[in-house]
């Protein structure tokens, strides 16, 4: 049986397995039509339906916990949160000399986004509908944190999903992989998920580990499925001279 928690926003967190109805709707809206992994249209029809089974209704603990450790980029840095759902990592991770862009395909998702983070009353986060894999944003970022937006892409997509955010960072950017790591699943999203599967697209990118970690403060039906890890490019030191 899934194990349960409950939300900050009241409902009832489940795994994100196959046992559990949501995620079942979200691999039928998602996969149903085959080429729909590749178009917007399944995560569409997820937000409009109300569908987010991923949805913590709250920042992630793990979020909190690296914005209180002082190991974050300010002093005006960008921060792009692609994949960003409702938004409320956009909003924790914001402040302190950061402006946050939350990048969203789903324009559903991004107004209710918008909404919920009006109330914040901060300028220093903006939320975008677009398409991470073609967007152009006017300049390139900081730092780059992923929570289950890499685990939720079909793995063809892995290698483009690379690229991306090489493009997208600074040459001395970061990047933080929040890593759900999904297994035995026979479809997806989530698909199943190894940190070798992130290696395996960024190594050739010249991205290598710094820290990585167990995520200690993972949600209830999550622990012991996560860990969380910071890259760099090696030859960043370079890329200045
Ligand atoms: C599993 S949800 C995760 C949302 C959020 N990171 C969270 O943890 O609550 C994946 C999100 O990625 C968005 N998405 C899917 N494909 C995308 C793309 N190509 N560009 C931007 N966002 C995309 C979906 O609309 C969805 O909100």
């Amino acid at each position: 049986m899934a194990s349960t928690a409950i939300a900050a926003a009241g409902q009832q967190l489940q795994v994100l397995d196959s046992s559990n109805p949501a995620v079942a709707r979200v691999r039928q809206l998602i996969g149903g039509g085959g080429t729909q992994y590749y178009s917007s249209d399944g995560w569409i029809r997820c937000w409009e339906e109300g569908v987010t089974p991923w949805d913590l209704g709250q920042p992630t603990p793990a979020v909190v916990d690296l914005v209180n450790s002082g190991t974050l980029p300010g002093d005006a840095a960008t921060v792009l949160v692609p994949g960003c759902g409702a938004g409320y990592d956009v909003v924790a991770l914001s402040g302190a000399g950061r402006f946050v862009v939350g990048l969203d395909i789903c324009e559903t998702a991004i107004q209710k986004a918008r909404q919920r983070a009006a109330a914040d009353g901060s300028s220093s986060f903006a939320f975008v509908a677009a398409d991470f894999f073609t967007w152009e944003p006017p300049e390139l970022f900081d730092l780059i944190f992923d929570y289950t937006f890499f685990c939720a892409l079909h793995p063809s997509m892995r290698a483009a999903w690379g690229r991306r955010m090489a493009q997208l960072l600074k040459p001395d950017g970061e990047l933080i992989t929040l890593m759900y790591l999904a297994q035995g699943q026979e479809a997806g999203p989530p698909f199943n998920t190894a940190v070798s599967d992130y290696e395996e697209v960024l190594r050739p990118l010249g991205f290598v580990i710094t820290c990585i970690q167990d995520n200690q403060v993972a949600v209830q039906p999550r622990k012991g499925m996560e860990k969380i890890a910071r890259w760099k490019r090696e030859d960043a030191g370079m890329a200045d001279k």
